[in-house]
């Protein structure tokens, strides 16, 4: 096992010669539309650190976008995926079937909400796990709308594209999209009109009120939503929505999917976020933490949904590849052995003091939120006026970048710094990654 020391160390700028060298030969042949946050080149990656091919370390807020967990190279991980990979690394569960992805199907029966009979389908990426919940409910409910919320983010591919809500980068000029998706209002409590408190009532009835008047109830054969939505700018629906519409989809026989791909997996404290309110959903969208860093990903859900699919409807030649469920297993296994709800929970407890902290001095600080280790700050020009305030949050990564920390943005409006530190990361990194977020504010 490569043991990388837990300790942020900057010895070159950042990105360092050979970063450069690397990113050099990488524009000549890497497609521009893929782009990197940082193009600091990994040469290993464990615990809360990331070292580049310069030597320097940086303290990990970002976790490959909410991926890593358990760390980049958990023991679990790593042993059980390396112990697959001598045994084969293939043969397609739809041709010769193999235990680790019944194993994997077993574990999402225990581990997401609810007691009912649950069966699950292996995909590869979070936007197939997402397409497929809508096959699937399509397939179980005969009917064709699909409905999503603002800031919403389900993926990149043609359908999931169109169930994102922001146009740049995601769709600007990709179209036209998959018909029979319709977009209405989410519970965004920092910028709803007559306040937060009044907000999960607010926006629940508007939002049905649309459903209602322009696609007609008895239309939707699926409300998909992210119980913390990510890309959107980690906003936690404002409390009654998310039970306000699962009640809605109930009554009118609508499949309500909770897509926990960024969510869940202990991120925000609990196995999957949308326990906080008790929501129990008829299908989850789970990939991201799931494996450790293999990609992997499920839809998982009631037993005579899943089952509603012909025989052969669902699949795809690697959904559920072995040395991914193996990974998945050494994942899960690292998150129950160490407690990894508790450390999210912990993680929290020291964002939101110091952030707060750190509020009372910065005024460009507008909004604290999100759960577990999913927190974010969203950036103002003025707290009164809310105006975004997008230079701010990305100057900010910028000097984090240049000292050695990592963080993301995100949000509709490009103002929202998130924080997604893998559940392993140490308390002293923690500390240190916010000291230095703390000096980068103190220079805007
Ligand atoms: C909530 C949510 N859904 C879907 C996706 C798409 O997942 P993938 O990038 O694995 O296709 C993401 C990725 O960020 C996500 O955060």
């Amino acid at each position: 096992m490569n043991a990388v020391p837990q300790e942020r160390r900057v010895v070159t700028a950042i990105p360092g010669p050979k970063s450069q060298e690397l990113q050099a030969r990488r524009l000549d042949t890497v497609a521009g539309g893929v782009g990197s946050t940082l193009p600091v080149f990994t040469k290993r990656a464990g615990g809360g650190i990331i070292e580049d091919v310069d030597g320097n370390r940086l303290i990990d807020f970002g976790s490959g976008i909410a991926v890593t967990s358990v760390g980049a190279s958990a023991e679990a991980v790593v042993r059980r995926a390396a112990a697959q990979l001598q045994d084969f690394t293939h043969t397609c569960f739809m041709v010769t079937p193999y235990e680790g992805y019944v194993e994997v199907c077993e574990a999402l029966a225990e581990l997401t909400p609810g007691d009912h009979a649950k069966k699950s389908a292996l995909f590869n990426s979070g936007a197939e796990a997402v397409e497929n919940a809508v096959k699937i409910a399509r397939s179980y409910t005969k009917r064709q709308a699909v409905v999503v919320f603002d800031h919403g983010y389900h993926g990149r591919t043609n359908l999931t594209m169109g169930m994102t809500a922001k146009n740049m980068p995601y769709k600007q000029g990709f179209g036209p999209f998959a018909p029979e998706v319709y977009r209405v209002p989410v519970a965004y409590g920092y910028r709803w009109p007559t306040g937060a408190e009044n907000c999960g009532p607010e926006a629940a009835a508007q939002a049905i009120d649309n459903i209602t008047k322009q696609i007609g109830a008895e239309n939707v054969a699926a409300i998909v939503i992210e119980p913390v939505l990510g890309e959107g700018g980690f906003i936690e629906p404002a409390k009654g929505f998310l039970p306000a519409i699962v009640k809605f989809a109930n009554d009118n026989g609508i499949v309500f999917v909770a897509d926990e791909i960024q969510a869940g997996f202990c991120r925000t404290g609990q196995w999957f976020a949308c326990e906080d309110e008790g929501i129990v959903p008829d299908l989850i969208t789970t990939a991201k933490g799931i494996a450790g860093g293999l990609p992997l990903a499920a839809v998982t859900g009631r037993a005579e949904i899943m089952d509603s699919v012909h025989g052969g409807g669902l699949g795809g030649t690697y959904g559920g590849n072995p040395v991914a469920c193996a990974g998945a297993l050494g994942a899960i296994e690292t998150m129950k052995e160490l407690d990894l709800n508790g450390k999210a929970k912990r993680i929290e407890e020291v964002m939101k003091a110091r952030l707060t902290a750190m509020q009372e001095k910065f005024p460009a600080i507008g909004d604290i939120r999100g759960r577990g280790a999913m927190i974010a700050i969203e950036l103002v020009k003025d707290p009164v006026t809310k105006e975004p305030y997008a230079e701010a949050a990305a100057a900010l990564a910028k000097y984090c970048h240049n000292e050695g920390v990592l963080v993301l943005t995100c949000g509709t409006y490009g103002n929202v710094l998130r924080f997604l530190p893998p559940l392993v990361i140490g308390e002293d990194l923690l500390n240190e990654g916010l000291d230095v977020i703390e000096a980068a504010l103190a220079q805007i």
